[in-house]
């Protein structure tokens, strides 16, 4: 059974960092850091040799709780790997005891992928509040992007948040990284545009030449005029330019500003359509703007939060 109308998370998605969970010194860094959110990753950066070392690792991280001390608006993702994985089912646990924000599905080809982990954790009586991201990353992920994010409108669904897996889906198509991703960028739409069918967050891939800053720079503008949401990231010195290319505009923040006052005057009650400084704005708009202000709010306590801290 489907929802009538999913409520899609403000929650700020800036810049996403991934930390290979076995890392002990970036462990340490992680409190000063400003991202808006970290992916503890189990699977790619850490070597088949290394996994149960940084599962252990993570499971004091949290048990001990330096996770819980981390500034309160930063979101904690745990990745885990496949369930097809030698790995994945001793992961599925560890992470759903750690009791993350999210858990990070890798390799997600199709809905069946997801409704796996969501009945492995009904077994476990997962919190309702436990959330789950989705790796798109595979050329049957891209292909299927629609069928999943659709998945997560169905009751009880976790699906919250798709992250697009550049490296591995360059090493899949045989397309090549050009700057500007010209032959990519259809199938980050494909992503995009899923995402926003059914109500789910969508994040930009990562950027490797984390000493390149322009490069960086120009990815993320180019990851927010797509539509992303927010940019996952490799390292800390690449938070800033996602912070700032996916911040809120504040032109367009005093237009959402002007367009809420507008329809909340008596006058406008109950009208569809209206006239704002000589152009026509609908009720439609209002709720892009509502979310907008709602967005900007909750970044607003982020950087607070952090000065704070
Ligand atoms: N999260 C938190 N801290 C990090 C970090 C990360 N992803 N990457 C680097 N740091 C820390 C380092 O530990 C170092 O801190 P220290 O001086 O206290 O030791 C500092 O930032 C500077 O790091 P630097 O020396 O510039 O980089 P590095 O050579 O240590 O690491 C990478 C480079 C790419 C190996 C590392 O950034 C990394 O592992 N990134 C994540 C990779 C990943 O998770 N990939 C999977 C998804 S694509
Ligand atoms: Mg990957």
């Amino acid at each position: 059974m489907e929802h009538s109308q999913p409520s899609r998370p403000a929650r700020p998605r800036r810049s996403v960092l991934y930390l290979p969970a076995g890392n002990a010194r970036a462990l340490a860094k992680l409190p000063d850091l400003g991202c808006d959110g970290v992916i503890f990753d189990l699977e790619d950066s850490v070597a088949p040799g290394a996994k149960d070392e940084a599962r252990e690792s993570l499971r004091l991280f949290f048990a001990e709780g330096r996770a819980a001390s981390l500034p309160a608006g930063m979101e904690k993702i745990i990745r885990i790997n496949s369930l097809g994985s030698p790995w994945g089912a001793e992961d599925l646990l560890a992470a759903r005891g750690c009791r993350p924000d999210a858990i990070l599905i890798p390799k997600v080809d199709a809905p069946d992928d997801i409704v796996a982990v969501e009945d492995a954790l009904e077994q476990t009586d997962a919190p309702a509040s436990l959330r789950l991201w989705a790796m798109i990353e595979t050329p049957r992920g891209v292909m299927n992007a629609g069928r999943i994010a659709g998945q997560g409108r169905t009751d009880g669904a976790r699906l919250d948040c798709f992250v697009t897996g550049a490296n591995d889906l360059i090493k899949d198509t045989g397309v090549l990284p050009q700057p500007g991703r010209p032959f990519l960028s259809s199938w980050l739409m494909q992503i995009v545009l899923a995402a926003r069918a059914y109500g789910l967050d969508a994040l930009d891939g990562v950027y490797n030449d984390f000493k390149d800053e322009p490069g960086l720079l120009a990815e993320c503008r180019d990851g927010r005029a797509m539509g992303f949401d927010g940019k996952t990231l490799i390292h800390p010195g690449q938070i800033a330019a996602a912070n700032t290319a996916f911040g809120i505009d504040p032109d367009r923040l005093a237009e959402a500003r002007a367009i809420a006052a507008a329809f909340a005057l008596p006058e406008n009650a109950g009208r569809g359509v209206i006239s704002l400084d000589g152009r026509m704005v609908e009720r439609l708009h209002l709720g892009m703007a509502e979310r907008l202000i709602n967005k900007a709010a909750r970044i607003t306590a982020r950087i607070q939060g952090d000065q704070n801290t």
